[in-house]
């Protein structure tokens, strides 16, 4: 009888370390800082992940539990942390913009994720502008796009236009971040 049991629990345990079913791994880990803006809110999906399924925890960067705060902050069974929409009078620094990371845990253990910087950005009007160059004949001239300090970091210029006509990436113009380089000023003549 004795033999049997062992026999029993020997059998269960190698069903256990030798199950390759098991795992623990990371979804995306490029993901490291998250910008939303307030009126829109996000929803940050836990970049760990198991099989089978893990319990997914999501943790402020000091390692404090975070709880749900009712339509401010709600994680979802499925491992999203969901941060909603809120007016700037509601704009809470340990909410809105802090280092959180998410755990994923199963049979298998518990791996944790990067701090993910989370921030939110509120909407402001903003103006774009571009100044004028001067370049030697036949060589290139670069021109940025300027708006305010406030709202640099989260502006990127999806077009450059003259006389309301898109210009295209190629021979003449080259598009580098939040500038323009014409390689021939020549070409264009002075505008
Ligand atoms: C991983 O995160 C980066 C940064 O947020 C994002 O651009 C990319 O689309 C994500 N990749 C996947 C597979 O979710
Ligand atoms: C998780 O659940 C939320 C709320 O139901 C949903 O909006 C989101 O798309 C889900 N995310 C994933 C990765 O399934």
């Amino acid at each position: 009888m004795l033999l049997v049991t062992l026999f029993l629990l020997c059998s269960v345990q190698t069903a256990c370390s030798e199950d390759a079913s098991t795992s623990l791994y990371f979804v995306n880990t490029s993901l490291l800082q998250i910008t939303f803006s307030s009126t829109v809110g996000v929803f940050i999906p836990c970049p760990a992940a198991g099989s089978p399924s893990a319990t997914l925890r999501w943790y402020l960067g000091t390692g404090d539990d975070i709880y749900d705060v009712p339509h401010i902050r709600h994680v979802h069974a499925n491992g999203t942390l969901q941060l909603y929409p809120f007016s700037q009078s509601a704009f809470n620094s340990f909410i809105h913009d802090n280092d959180y990371f998410c755990t994923a845990e199963n049979s298998a253990g518990k791996i944790r994720s990067p701090n993910i910087r989370v921030k939110a950005v509120f909407r402001e009007p903003y103006t774009v502008r571009v100044e004028d160059q001067s370049a030697m004949r036949g060589s290139a001239a670069v021109f940025k796009c300027l708006t305010q300090p406030s709202v640099q970091e989260y502006v990127s210029v999806v077009s450059w236009e003259k006389d309301t006509v898109s210009l295209i990436s190629g021979m003449s113009f080259r598009f580098i971040v939040n500038h323009l380089q014409m390689l021939d000023s020549c070409l264009e003549g002075s505008s």
